[in-house]
């Protein structure tokens, strides 16, 4: 479905005098199209009546939306106060050393994304690392390396 169409079929059913539809908005059309595009928040912004820099500004606050499209392998790295204890920034050298792409990119060939996050919730886990669906909890150098390989070995 187009991008337009998508969000014509959401936009409806919130009414536009409550300004409390953003974020679910913004969740709708996420899960329909992957991602949020330009497009998408200026046709919300008139239909909330809210202006595209307040849309982004609620948006960046949160770690859940995505601006750029991801790819078929979408990695998430914590880098909250724990996971950052516990070497998260050596983790997220690796695979950008590995993946070839930097954090909040998107490689050329959409097999990989990667987006650097502040927490996903799982604290007592540290360092936590997520692709796609899948949460890895305390990860290690050698779990690092064996989920590297997995996903590179899926998308050749
Ligand atoms: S700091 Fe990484 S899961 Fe919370």
């Amino acid at each position: 479905m187009h991008m337009e169409e998508i969000v014509e079929k959401i936009l409806p059913r919130y009414t536009p005098e409550k300004k409390d539809g953003l974020i679910p908005i913004l969740q709708e059309v996420q899960k329909e199209q992957g991602y949020l595009t330009e497009e998408a928040v200026e046709k919300i912004g008139k239909y909330l009546n809210l202006p595209v820099n307040k849309i982004y500004g609620v948006a960046a606050f949160y770690d859940q939306f995505r601006f750029r499209r991801a790819g078929h392998f979408h990695v998430q790295i914590c880098h909250g106060t724990t996971c950052h204890l516990f070497g998260a920034s050596t983790y997220l050298n690796e695979i950008e050393k590995q993946l070839k792409i930097k954090a909040g990119s998107t490689s050329r060939d959409r097999r990989f994304s990667l987006e650097i996050v502040n927490c996903l919730g799982a604290c007592n886990q540290a360092p936590v690392l997520k692709v796609n669906d899948t949460y890895y909890p305390m990860v290690t150098p050698d779990d690092l390396t064996r989920i590297i390989r997995t996903i590179k070995e899926k998308t050749e």
